[in-house]
């Protein structure tokens, strides 16, 4: 499966349940100064999950661009992009636990859709804390629908919940759904969360019910929302039997191009290893911050610092490959090639 194939998919299920396709926003946010580049596909959508009323109306979907560089360090494993492409479908005042959980599992496990073998998929619920109980609902919804209690997990708010984006907004417990890749689990307390690798996280429900306030309290939305976000990498590494995101399709013309410039052979060690995925990753997010239409120059400050970062850790990772010409306009190339027929601005850009 390409990751075309996953997203017509995707569109194609949640507008069989009335859901209106809307266009992704910029990866630089507009509204939003406190927030450095779009890290979910919610982040633009705050006001409408806040109670403005959306001019597409309460069932959407789409796919989103996003850059993460809170998990920088961990780019090089099996599962961790700077930038990468989030499905979601939302619900904005509209449905809520019950349909977003039973379409998660119709649309992972069903023939006519991903077709997941349905003893692969494990999930998690939030355990509960002092300001929030435990979703026991998300729980028995699961287990309603197949998910035997034994693959439902109660973790808590690092694992299980979500948001905001910033010190204030909507934000509320969350259900991630995992797909065990097959791999020995690393030991008797293995299971998803534990990042091993055995069980690889590519779809997130969160049930946006609350408000964080200033003050760090908790308060009940007046409109309960559902805003999810599936991995397009990491699914479309799942339906194709990868260990790595790193493995699909996409990435290969990139390992190709630096593989052939630096000599690095078909086996490469960890640490070249590494290097190839940490220089393709950071490139790839690089082009994509420079192509966009809002797109900004590297620079000492704030955005621009962080994307000078991402050439100059692509540079340093391509000379430790022992490349010592200049590469990174040619993978950027590469890059605009391979995704302007999706993101027509690359190229325009
Ligand atoms: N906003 C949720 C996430 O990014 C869906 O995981």
């Amino acid at each position: 499966m390409t990751a075309e194939e996953l997203r017509s998919l995707y569109f194609d299920f949640f507008i069989g349940k009335g859901h209106t396709v809307i266009q992704g926003a910029s990866l630089i946010p507009q509204e939003d100064s406190t927030i450095l580049y779009t890290p979910a596909g919610m982040q633009p959508l705050v006001p409408y999950l806040l109670g403005e009323k959306h001019p597409a109306g309460t069932r959407l979907v789409n796919v989103q661009k996003c850059i993460r560089t809170g998990d920088i360090d961990e780019v090089g494993d099996s599962s961790h992009l700077t930038f990468f492409e989030m499905l979601g479908n939302w619900s904005l005042g509209d449905y809520f636990k019950r349909e977003s959980i039973t379409w998660s599992y119709e649309f992972l496990t069903s023939s006519k859709w991903l077709g997941f073998d349905p003893e692969q998929l494990h999930v998690t619920v939030f355990s509960g804390d002092d300001q929030v109980p435990p979703d026991m609902e998300a729980a028995e919804i699961w287990e309603q629908v197949g998910v035997s209690r034994d693959r439902i997990y109660f973790l808590g708010r690092d694992d299980n919940w979500w948001g905001p984006t910033g010190n204030t907004g909507p934000c509320g417990p969350d259900t991630e759904m995992f797909i065990d890749t097959g791999k020995p689990s690393c030991g008797p307390e293995c299971r998803p969360g534990c990042g091993c690798g055995k069980f690889f996280e590519i779809w997130n429900d969160v049930f946006m019910e609350y408000r964080r306030t200033a003050d760090g309290q908790y308060v009940p939305l007046e409109q309960k929302n559902v805003d999810t976000g599936m991995g397009v990498a990491r699914t479309v590494a799942m339906m194709n039997g990868c260990m790595s995101i790193y493995d699909i399709p996409q990435f290969q013309p990139l390992f190709g191009f630096l593989k052939k410039l630096s000599g690095v052979g078909s086996e490469p060690d960890v640490q070249t290893l590494r290097s190839l995925r940490i220089v393709s990753d950071h490139i790839r997010t690089a082009t994509h911050i420079l192509g966009d239409d809002q797109g900004i120059p590297p620079s000492n400050l704030d955005r621009g610092y962080v994307l000078r970062r991402l050439i100059r850790l692509a540079v340093r990772h391509g000379r430790k490959l022992g490349i010592d010409d200049p590469f990174t306009s040619r993978m950027a190339e590469i890059v605009i090639d391979s995704e302007s027929s999706v993101h027509k601005e690359l190229a325009r850009n």
